[in-house]
């Protein structure tokens, strides 16, 4: 069989395995799916977005009781709506909600609108959620694709690449839309939200009950913990530091470090320019004569705003004034500093020149 008549296969039996599911293991008596008010249906699943059912339980019926139609929301004043919202969070879905009910009122005499287009022209309602009310609320056929949606969708079809690139989110929909039966809408919707937060979940998904496990691509190729493709990190800003890797008699030169900025208050080797000259560097500084060594090699290290190159350059003191040991500085055994607060790759330093008897 080709490739393409299996693909087409796993699609068309994708919404019957659903549907037959969320009607024996699906969830049935959320308060909003004992509705088709759109009002209500709105609002769950505005307040849905992003934040779990249980938590969304006790606001969702303060909600009806206070403001039970659009009307009366539209009448209210925004900080009575904000209070009532308070607690939930991303407070900006509440400020859109009291604007789309007064646009509902003013420019549709106070009735929803009844298509996934023009439920998008309203504050607050993308494509997802204008599909979801369109379906719940006035029994249409629509593709949903929230984020749970995404991550079900991108493990069945085996989909790569992170759901938030444009060109990835347009695959998804493509597929979303495929996957929609004919018949069943509110059962397939229900039945996808209802697997994506009970089954598919992000962390330890429970495949061996789940009813597309055989279409699955991501379970066919051990793929499921790797999808969907997570954010792929900013690139952080890079820099370059030289350690000034100073010996004398046996001993390290470690200086102390400003209590705020990073390594706080750690000993670290003295730091200059990665391009710097260290013999005119200790001269400079410290007043001292040296012979550089060879370069250690270059340590890589990662902070959570940027990358650190870090070039230890060892130099041997051929002559130290007194007065450098004023200044912060401290000459120390590698042993000893070992048992000192040293950041962890100027640790990795001292370590390799004990390991190499390196010290001179
Ligand atoms: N998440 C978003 N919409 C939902 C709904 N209608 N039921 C359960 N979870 C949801």
């Amino acid at each position: 069989m080709a490739a393409d008549a299996v693909t087409d296969r796993a699609v068309a039996a994708f919404a019957p395995a659903l549907i037959a599911w969320q009607q024996r293991h699906g969830r049935h008596d959320l308060p909003w799916q004992n509705t088709r008010d759109p009002y209500a249906v709105w609002l769950s699943e505005i307040m849905l977005q992003q934040t779990q059912v249980a938590t969304v339980m006790p606001y969702y019926q303060r909600f009806l009781e206070r403001f039970p139609t659009v009307a009366a929301l539209a009448a209210a004043a925004e900080d009575d709506v904000l209070a009532l919202w308070s607690g939930l969070g991303y407070y900006s879905r509440g400020r859109n909600l009291h604007r789309a009910a007064g646009i509902i009122v003013a420019e549709h005499g106070g009735r929803f609108p009844a298509t996934p287009e023009a439920l998008m022209a309203l504050p607050g309602i993308g494509r997802s959620t204008a599909a979801a009310i369109y379906v719940f609320a006035f029994g249409g056929r629509a593709a949903i694709l929230d984020g749970n949606v995404k991550r079900v969708l991108a493990r069945l079809r085996g989909i790569e690449g992170y759901p938030g690139e444009t060109a990835v989110a347009a695959r998804l929909w493509r597929d979303a839309e495929a996957l929609l039966p004919e018949k069943k809408i509110v059962a397939y919707t229900q039945g996808l939200m209802d697997l994506g937060a009970t089954v598919c979940t992000r962390c330890r998904p429970r495949c061996s009950e789940c009813p597309a496990r055989v279409l699955c691509v991501a379970l066919a190729s051990d793929r499921v913990s790797e999808l969907p493709t997570p954010k792929p990190r900013k690139a952080l800003p890079q820099r370059r530091t030289m350690m000034l890797v100073l010996q004398r008699a046996g001993e390290i030169l470690l200086e102390k470090r400003p209590t705020t900025g990073i390594w706080g208050g750690l000993w670290c080797f003295p730091e200059e320019d990665a391009d710097a000259d260290p013999v005119a560097a200790c001269a400079r500084r410290f007043g001292a004569k040296v012979v550089p060594g060879e370069m250690l090699p270059m340590i890589a290290h990662g902070f959570t705003h940027f990358r650190l190159d870090i070039l230890p350059q060892p130099a041997i003191v051929k002559s130290w004034p007194q007065r450098a040991e004023e200044a912060g500085c401290l000459w120390i055994s590698p042993e000893d500093a070992l048992q000192a607060a040293l950041p962890a790759p100027v640790r990795g330093i001292v370590e390799r020149l004990l390991a190499c008897g390196k010290t001179a």
